[in-house]
């Protein structure tokens, strides 16, 4: 039996400041985008919100009474669409929220939003609820691209509202999917241009994936969606990473651009292996309790999870100690987007074996991964197209 040194099991910074996340899940939309594989529902009827504040409440005192006494150092709204929500309903989340554990001063409180104009009004209800970031999903900046993504915005409503955010938040950040159907190096040079120019200190550029069992899928299925093959999407990847280097936004996880200090602390959390609280249909958490780390789900669709939590007092569907192993390859996956990297002799600590260093002189030779002066193990330029290659070496 290999004992875990690592006896804070992720509740760490690594600055050494308690660090604990919670995600709130608001699992609506007003229409399905044909790529989109998140846990998101369409509803024609209402959405009864007092009920749902009710039912985060209770899952949230159940959580905190297995992980008390947490600093909340995050807090992010995500979806679905949490730009649905009204301010008062983030607001009572917030407050049940702050009910159960100390709030850190220097908390993080990101909401996504979709940029509409009606969602748009709702900025400054969701400042003074408490929400201090915003993240807008802004996909295109041309609106035949936009409609090709099924999206119910044009460019401009976008631009303006990035614009209401940069009034009423004093941080945000938007989305860009690219390697679109069709799209050049030279159209993406331009459009990210543009965004850069709009953005403040934060973007998220994501390649097209096509997931499984989406309209997208089918599509291209069916020959009708020619998206850019691997040697496009390379160049497109290497343009992105230029573009925003040179503009001051480099990457600090692999999809993620920010100005040096301005990154997402939330998506952090994540990916430095530390811990957080998953709340509402389809969250996930990794909870620290009796000195295990446990991997946590709800229930994924929203009323069957609402009627959970009225029954148990939680929506949880999987609540599992994770082994040592799975930190450790877990650990590995998620630190590896990092720029940053990881810490081997963290990896050592969880995984009770260090890394091979065999494996680690061969990928090295190959120009995937290097060592950083301070010891750390990260993935190169060149590595990150094939990041998941690299994870699977070197957790095999
Ligand atoms: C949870 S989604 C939602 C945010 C918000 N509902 C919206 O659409 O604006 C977060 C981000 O994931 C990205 N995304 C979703 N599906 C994707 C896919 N198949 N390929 C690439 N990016 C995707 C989009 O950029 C999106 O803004
Ligand atoms: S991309 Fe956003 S708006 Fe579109 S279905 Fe997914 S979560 Fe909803």
């Amino acid at each position: 039996m290999v004992t875990i040194q690592d006896t804070t099991l992720g509740r760490r910074r690594l600055d050494g400041a308690p660090a604990f996340g919670v995600y709130v899940h608001w699992p609506f939309c007003l229409s399905k985008c044909p790529y989109c594989d998140f846990n998101s529902h369409v509803r024609h009827a209402a959405i009864d919100e007092a009920r749902y504040v009710r039912a985060f409440a209770a899952e949230l005192a159940a959580t905190a009474a297995r992980v008390p006494g947490r600093t909340v150092s995050t807090i992010f709204f995500g979806g679905g669409t949490p730009s649905l929500m009204q301010p008062a309903t983030v607001g009572a989340i917030l407050d049940a929220i702050a009910k159960h554990w100390t709030i850190a001063s220097d908390v993080e409180v990101t909401l996504e939003a979709n940029p509409t104009s009606v969602e748009a009004t709702r900025f400054r209800g969701y400042r003074a609820a408490g929400v201090n970031r915003v993240s807008l999903g802004v996909q295109a900046l041309d609106d035949a691209e936009l409609k090709a993504l099924g999206r119910l915005h044009s460019a401009q409503e976008a631009l303006d509202a990035v614009a209401i955010a940069r009034a009423a938040f004093e941080r945000y950040s938007f989305d860009l999917i690219y390697a679109r159907p069709g799209q050049t190096p030279r159209a993406w040079t331009a459009e990210l241009k543009h965004a850069i120019a709009e953005a403040a200190e934060h973007l998220s550029l994501y390649q097209l994936t096509i997931e499984a069992d989406t309209p997208f899928a089918a599509l291209r299925a069916a020959g009708k969606l020619a998206i850019p093959d691997e040697e496009l999407a390379r160049a497109l990847y290497d343009t992105t990473q230029e573009v925003c280097s040179a503009a001051g936004l480099p990457a600090y996880e692999i999809s993620n651009h920010a100005r040096p200090g301005a990154e997402c602390r939330h998506n952090l959390v994540y990916w430095r292996g530390h811990e957080y609280a998953g709340i509402g249909p389809g969250a996930h958490g990794r909870i620290v309790v009796a000195g295990e780390r446990r991997a946590t789900a709800t229930e994924r669709r929203p009323e069957a999870w609402l009627m959970r939590v009225e029954a148990l007092g939680h929506g949880l569907v999987t609540d599992e100690a994770l082994s040592h192993g799975e930190i450790a390859d877990e650990f590995l996956l998620m630190g590896l987007r990092l720029a940053e990297g990881i810490d081997p002799a963290r990896y050592a600590r969880l995984a009770g074996r260090p890394l091979d260093e065999r494996r680690i002189a061969i990928l090295r030779d190959e120009g995937a991964v290097e060592t950083t002066p301070d010891g750390r193990l990260r993935v190169t330029q060149a590595g990150f197209p094939v990041l998941d290659a690299v994870v699977a070496d070197l957790a095999a």
